[in-house]
């Protein structure tokens, strides 16, 4: 039985986005599995021809290795936010990697803010980067959690029954794909 790689798009301790994913890998223990990109440095060309950084190749592996990768993005601007969109810059080097790490990967991409749109924009601008990476999107499901400060309590624990059921939805439809997309075929 192979797993689903989830990251969440902000760094902040407090974050929604890491308290959404946290709550789903305590629907889905041994199923979905958490990625850090708090060790990832800005990118740049220079860095990287120095030396690709071990913090960077560690997730890339982790990546490569899940049958699936879940963003759980924030909304910044109305579009991606900037270290989750670098970290994928950086994965996606090489160019020549992309196939082993993300090409016909099942991608998925979920988020909250405080704000009433469920990061609807954000998640959009996900697009053109899964077809530039030649992702395989998901896209049975959606889930945009808004006014995400009522969904979640001061520890980040979430206390929404409904959003928690959603949040079961979502994380097994993708799972389920996942596997299906791993299979080899018959
Ligand atoms: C935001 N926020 C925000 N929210 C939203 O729904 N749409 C938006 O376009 C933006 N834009 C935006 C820009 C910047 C620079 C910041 C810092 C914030 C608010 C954002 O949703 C809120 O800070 C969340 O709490 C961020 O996610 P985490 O850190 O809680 O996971």
């Amino acid at each position: 039985m192979g797993h689903v790689l989830g990251i969440s798009g902000s760094l902040r301790e407090g974050s929604y986005n890491s308290a959404l994913l946290r709550a789903a890998r305590a629907i889905y223990p041994g199923r979905l599995q958490i990625g850090r990109i708090d060790r990832i440095p800005l990118y740049n060309a220079d860095v990287e021809a120095a030396g690709f950084p071990a913090t960077v190749e560690e997730v890339k592996q982790q990546v490569a290795a899940a049958d699936g990768l879940l963003l759980v993005s924030p909304e910044y601007n109305n579009s991606v936010p900037g270290v989750l969109k670098n970290a994928i810059d950086w994965l996606s080097r090489p160019s020549g990697d992309i196939r082993n790490v993300f090409r016909d990967k099942p991608v998925a991409v979920i988020g909250a803010s405080p704000g009433g749109f469920g990061t609807i924009l954000g998640q959009d601008s996900w697009l053109p980067v899964f077809r530039a990476l030649r992702a395989r999107h998901w896209t049975a499901e959606r889930l945009m959690v808004s006014h995400a400060h009522d969904a979640f309590d001061e520890a980040g624990a979430l206390v929404d029954d409904h959003l928690r059921e959603r949040l079961r939805g979502f994380v097994g439809g993708f799972i389920s794909f996942c596997e299906a997309s791993s299979s080899p075929p018959r």
